[in-house]
């Protein structure tokens, strides 16, 4: 076996000395997030344009399910409140659920 000469034991320790690799700075671009609230002449529709979509985009309200009752959305909407801290006044709720069940529940008149 070859005794490690002083040169290398140097070079090692330099190379040691020097650190990890600087991180390589990595971007990464989300796709846009363009699902927006369905428009709706009920109140509640600028109402939840004004909370519901300030964390989240409107594509969560797409996925449920589309016979959902109003006491479901009742339910969600006090889940984001309560859970999430979502702003939303208690003067504003009744508006909101009434326009996400006509527009994402059972209420659907399409
Ligand atoms: C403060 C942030 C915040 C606001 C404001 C907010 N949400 Fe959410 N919402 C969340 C988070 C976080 C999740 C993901 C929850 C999870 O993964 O369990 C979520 C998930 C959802 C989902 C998907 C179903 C589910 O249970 O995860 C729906 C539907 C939804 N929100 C509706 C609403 C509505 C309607 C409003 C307005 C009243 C609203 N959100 C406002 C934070 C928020």
């Amino acid at each position: 076996m070859k005794t490690p000469t002083l040169l290398g034991t140097l070079a090692l320790a330099l190379a040691l000395s020097a650190g990890p690799a600087p991180a390589v700075v990595k971007t990464y671009q989300a796709p846009p997030d363009t699902v927006m609230l369905t428009p709706s002449t009920l109140p509640g529709y600028a109402k939840a344009q004004a909370v519901c979509t300030s964390c989240h985009s409107a594509e969560y309200m797409l996925y449920q399910p589309p016979n959902a009752t109003r006491a479901y959305w009742d339910a969600m909407t006090h889940r984001m409140k309560t859970v999430f801290h979502a702003n939303v006044d208690d003067a504003d709720m009744a508006d909101i659920i009434d326009y996400l069940s006509a527009t994402y529940g059972n209420k659907q008149s399409k």
